[in-house]
């Protein structure tokens, strides 16, 4: 057990899938994995474990925002020895080519926040991905026929942005899309040597205002899983 992880040691896998939301990790695990598990609910937290084509699963729920997902994913990391981590969540689209549903697999993550500026100090860090789980994630889509783009995403700290010149620079600058968690995965994950990759399923659209209708989302949502349980297993 640690202070938000009730688990006993042991009871999480290697490979980690982490929703920002606990009830979508309930629900992914249900619907994905055998024999899935509950191994956590301190603070609503919802994580499972369970196997997927015989393979050790965990899929645990981050909550939203860096600050929370950082908690989450250092005690994965250093307490019960997570070797892959993969974000499924959603994004807003940030470019015109880019559709409701489509999938962003994020290459490298664009940050503004300052958690982790004593360490990198005048240093722009740039978090990315792991190769070998970007590769078979863009493996896995193509196979399926998912739309999907690859590239630069923003982690933002904030859902209701204040700041329109700077998501018009993002936007210019190419950023594909936007969403809360990843920079800090991706720095998580270069700091202690494991991998991570996100998976991102766009559910708005920051340039044309659409949105995916709530009953949408669980279908759209599922082939995400599958992506990422591909690469992670590929
Ligand atoms: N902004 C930030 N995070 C998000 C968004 C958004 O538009 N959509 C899904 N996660």
């Amino acid at each position: 057990m640690t202070v938000h992880i009730g688990a006993k040691p042991g009871e999480i896998a290697e490979t980690v899938l982490l929703p920002g939301d606990p009830y979508r990790a309930k629900w992914a695990a249900e619907t994905f994995l055998d024999d899935a598990v509950c191994v956590n609910e301190v603070r609503g937290m919802l994580g499972y474990t369970g196997t997927w084509r015989g393979n050790r699963v965990t899929i645990h729920g981050t909550g939203m925002g860096m600050p929370s997902l950082s908690i989450y994913v250092n005690e994965l990391i250093q307490d019960y020895g997570a070797k892959t981590l993969i974000r499924i969540g959603s994004c807003g689209a940030m470019q015109e080519n880019i559709n409701i549903r489509d999938v962003i697999i994020a290459m490298s993550a664009t940050y503004t926040t300052n958690m982790n500026k004593p360490l990198f100090r005048d240093a722009s860090f740039a978090p990315c991905a792991d190769w070998s789980l970007l590769t078979a994630a863009v493996e896995a889509a193509e196979k399926r026929k998912a739309p999907v783009h690859v590239g630069n995403i923003f982690s933002s700290d904030v859902f209701y942005s204040e700041s329109p010149e700077m998501d018009a620079e993002l936007e210019r600058h190419n950023v594909l899309g936007v969403e809360m968690e990843s920079a800090e995965l991706y720095t998580l994950a270069a700091r202690y040597d494991v991998r991570a990759l996100a998976v991102l399923t766009v559910s708005d659209h920051l340039k044309t205002h659409e949105a995916l209708p709530s009953d949408q989302r669980e279908r759209s949502f599922g082939d995400m899983v599958e992506i990422a349980l591909e690469a992670a297993f590929s």
